[in-house]
């Protein structure tokens, strides 16, 4: 019995799919817990590409489970979409992918008013990837409009709410802002559509963990986003509306804390971010396009382009603590096999005085200067290294200094796209 909660260290992207494709292997089950189809989770299988926005990687796996829990936010037709192109391409779901009756519905007119507060924020956006999820949680933690997927099995429970709450919505559109009211009817025969095709996967997700873990299975928690994009740990506002960090795997399952084995933060061997807020590290404009190019830092979700710096390591400390974590896999390291040197950030001034840690007010955070050390590059390819002996010093030099900054072991080292290009530093 095991459960492994895997985290994103920054503000996402760091490759998390792959290590949790990876570990899926010494898994029996792979639970969602936080976010929904605003994730973009890329795997690569020999010469297939396959990208998961709200299911669980680990599908790909014939013999896993996966759950998507109840702190995910689920948007029915987008979930609908993804499953039939996994069955289209082979994949089969029956009997071992669970949604759970607790998670939230994404609604139209979520989508609706999160493209009328983001443009009407202007320059000050969030600059979200626009999937309603920022308004689903603030329907959720009102306890007055929140919908949920177990609703869904009792169709004239389900039409009433929704006219109610589509009344309330609407009076907002049009004497707020302006806006065409949206139709009850319409949405309700929509997702009673969605309900007929959700409802063999509607189930007490808490429940099927809790009898697995009974019967001595092994559960991994697959965090979406990064813990700067934490609702209460990140860089607030600039964050999703979610828990990211480790405590939302408990929050966001119903696995409580004292059955979390293992935390493994994913760090990429060097920082992106997309959407807007601070980013101490951020290369120049120049820099960032020619690395962006390199690396092809390109949201998996919405296309954009990533920003793009050196490893921020007063984040990863930062977050090493904030989420518990017990090992650290580092991905992308490969990416880094041209570079002459390599850069890793481990001071922060605000004006001009030293801080340990992450400002919690954006206006700090946006003035930080951080301090760099450089290291030397390798410029030897990586992608072939399959033991960390295999690995050339100054990489092996590179990963040691980043354990030493985050205080936290390397277990694994991602050196390339594919599934097997992956280092075993350490057993854990
Ligand atoms: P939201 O989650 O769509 O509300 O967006 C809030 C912030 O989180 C924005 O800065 C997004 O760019 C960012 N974000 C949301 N999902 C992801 C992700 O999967 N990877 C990276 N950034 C994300």
């Amino acid at each position: 019995m095991s459960v492994t909660v895997v985290v994103g260290t920054h503000w996402g992207d760091e490759g998390k799919a792959k290590v949790v494709d990876y570990l899926t292997e010494r898994n029996d089950i792979v639970v969602r817990f936080q976010g929904g189809a605003n994730a973009g989770h890329t795997v690569m299988v020999g010469d297939e590409t396959w990208v998961f926005h709200q299911i669980p990687a680990g599908l790909l796996h014939p013999d896993k489970t996966c759950i998507v829990g109840n702190g995910v936010v689920l948007d029915p037709q987008a979930f609908l979409q993804e499953l039939d192109e996994l069955v289209r391409r082979g994949v089969d779901p029956e009997g071992r992918l669970w949604v759970s009756d607790r998670a939230h519905l994404v609604m139209p007119y979520h989508k609706q008013f999160e493209a009328i507060r983001e443009s009407a924020l202007g320059g000050g956006a969030i600059g979200t990837t626009k999937r309603g999820i920022g308004p689903t949680y603030l329907d959720k933690i009102s306890r007055e409009h929140g919908l949920r997927v177990g609703e869904l099995l009792d169709p004239d429970g389900f039409c009433a709410r929704l006219a109610d709450i589509v009344a309330d919505k609407n009076a907002v559109l049009t004497k707020v802002y302006g806006a065409r009211p949206v139709s009850a009817e319409a949405i309700a025969e929509e997702y009673l559509g969605h309900a007929k095709r959700i409802r063999p996967f509607i189930a007490d997700t808490a429940m099927v963990l809790h009898d697995a873990l009974a019967a001595g299975k092994r559960i991994l928690c697959e965090g979406a986003q990064g813990t700067l994009l934490d609702v209460d740990h990140g860089t607030y506002p600039f964050v999703t509306s979610s828990s990211t960090s480790a405590g939302g795997a408990c929050t966001g399952t119903g696995l409580g804390p004292t059955a979390i084995t293992n935390v493994i933060g994913i760090v990429k061997a060097y920082t992106s971010r997309v959407g807007n807020g601070p980013f101490p590290t951020e290369f120049e404009p120049q820099m960032s396009e020619r690395m962006r190019a390199l690396w092809n830092e390109y949201g998996s979700t919405t296309r954009r382009p990533r920003r793009c710096g050196w490893l921020d390591g007063i984040i990863l400390r930062y977050s090493a603590r904030i989420n518990g974590l017990t090992g650290l896999a580092i991905t992308a390291l490969d990416r880094l096999d041209t570079l002459p040197e390599v850069k890793l950030c481990v001071d922060y001034r605000l004006d001009g005085k030293r801080i340990e840690t992450v400002p919690s007010r954006t206006e700090d955070f946006e003035r930080v200067k951080a301090a760099q050390e450089t290291l030397p590059g390798w410029q030897v390819p990586t992608g072939g290294a399959r033991s960390f002996a295999d690995l050339p010093p100054n990489a092996q030099r590179y990963i040691r200094r980043i354990e030493e900054v985050a205080g936290v072991p390397a277990v694994l080292v991602g050196v390339g796209a594919e599934r097997d290009h992956m280092v075993r530093v350490r057993e854990f």
